[in-house]
């Protein structure tokens, strides 16, 4: 069995050639992923090589992504590689978000260490590399504002020529920023996530652009490397949770696509399960599975969240999520407004610091082990998607209390740090901290 591209349908399991540019299955418009021949991999082997290629100086190696491409081997020349040196991002323990999670320990997997400061870049090298196998020109994605911050850095670092399309007033400066400086051509739609999606579809496929979406099945190969790096770095221990946030839902897919085949590939002992946490406001996913998972899959017309990374109503890897969450024996939560920007405060003393939608990790486990689904000792590795200078408006809003949800209200909290403004005068100050 050579590599190809599969309909993710059970019913149709289609299968289609790498070299195939499609986002959907031709057949019956379900989502595709990647299927390989792993028949030559021995999980001893590369266990060492993997820990070998730490110590090398090739950029290859030095990629916390490439590092690992045996489990993802879809290229047939790594000259299509474009590298930024991502991955590598640390696990850190965090005994006060531990205590306000209601566990013993937690570590979290801080993604914001890449290259562009989210987990978008873990699967950008992969589609960008796909990109120029294809001979592709331009290379476009709609988005809350990571994809296209790090499609921009991904494509401009590899000559390819980067479109982006985002919800006009609904991303963070940062996000914004980083798309002008690494020189996308911008386009700021009068519309939200979803309807912006639709319409890049078919602009992308009217004008030969190719989309690189986390409907894209070669990002989600990328962020297979998440999992496989964090298991690594933990000795092949397998934690009991790994909770994140949910937005379009390519993360989790990915997650659970890659632990199933370490598994498989005897890397792991047993699955841990998953914990996909959505805000509020934009929580179909919740919704869907609350009720049992087998009825039609409503979106939120309108989402709402201050956390605007995860502000989707109409998540197009929900399938993908649902079999994840399902095999391993994982579940959906939701979190509120105020939970998320406490959550993130408390990141934030821990030294550490995220970006809103990373917070819902936290804010996730508070709630599941005040319900009893988490175990107080279980071993829970929480992913921060997103680097804490993402959104410093948010910040600044949260600490001096003009933080308002998107109904009005304000959001208060103990956790606020207000500046303090003094005169030019030692005597004041030290009153001051005497106080
Ligand atoms: N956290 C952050 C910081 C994100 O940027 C996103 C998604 C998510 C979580 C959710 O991940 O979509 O795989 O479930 N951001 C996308 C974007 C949608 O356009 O940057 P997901």
């Amino acid at each position: 069995m050579a590599s190809h591209l599969a309909c993710f349908n059970a019913p149709c399991r289609a299968h289609f050639d790498l070299n195939e540019v499609l986002y959907n299955c031709p057949n019956c418009g379900g989502l595709l992923e990647v299927e390989y021949d792993f028949s030559d991999v021995d999980a001893s082997v590369l266990k060492r090589v993997w820990r070998e290629r730490r110590m090398e100086n090739s950029p290859l190696s030095q990629s916390g992504v490439w590092r690992y491409r045996e489990l993802f081997p879809f290229l047939d020349d790594l000259a299509h590689v474009i590298t930024l040196r991502e991955g590598n991002t640390p696990l850190l323990d965090a005994p006060r978000a531990a205590g306000y999670g209601g566990l013993a320990r937690v570590v979290f997997k801080h993604q914001g260490f890449n290259p562009t400061g989210s987990f978008k870049d873990n699967g950008m090298t992969c589609g960008a590399a796909q990109a120029k196998r294809l001979g592709m020109r331009r290379v476009a994605c709609v988005s809350t504002g990571n994809t296209s911050a790090s499609m921009a850095a991904y494509a401009s670092a590899g000559g390819l020529e980067p479109l982006i399309f985002i919800p006009h007033g609904n991303i963070s400066y940062g996000k914004l920023a980083q798309a002008l400086e690494y020189g996308a051509k911008t386009f700021q739609v009068e519309a939200n996530f979803d309807q912006i999606l639709a319409l890049v579809r078919t602009l992308a496929e009217k004008l030969g652009i190719y989309l690189l979406n986390s409907i894209n099945p070669f990002r989600i190969e990328g962020q297979k490397s998440i999992v496989i790096e964090m298991l690594d770095q933990r000795d092949w221990r397998v934690p009991d949770w790994i909770v994140l946030p949910g937005g379009n839902l390519g993360n989790v897919s990915a997650f659970g696509k890659g632990l199933r085949e370490l598994h498989r590939l005897g890397f792991l002992d047993r699955l841990p399960r998953l914990g996909v946490v959505q805000a509020e406001g934009s929580s179909p996913f919740y919704e869907y599975m609350r009720a049992g998972g087998s009825s039609a899959f409503r979106a939120v017309e309108h989402p709402e969240t201050l956390a605007t990374a995860i502000k989707i109503g109409d998540p197009v890897s929900w399938p993908k999520a649902q079999f994840e969450i399902e095999s391993s024996k994982g579940v959906v939560e939701r979190v509120t407004e105020a939970e998320i920007a406490d959550a993130k405060a408390i990141v934030g003393r821990c030294g550490i610091g995220c970006e809103p939608a990373s917070a819902a990790s936290l804010a996730g486990i508070r709630k599941l082990t005040a319900a009893g689904v988490i175990d107080r000792d279980a071993d829970v590795v929480a992913v921060l998607t997103g680097n804490v200078l993402k959104d410093p408006d948010y910040i600044y809003k949260f600490h001096t209390g003009q933080l308002e949800a998107p109904g009005g209200s304000l959001i208060r909290s103990s956790l606020e740090n207000r500046p303090v403004v003094v005169p030019n005068d030692a005597a004041r100050i030290t009153e001051l901290l005497d106080e």
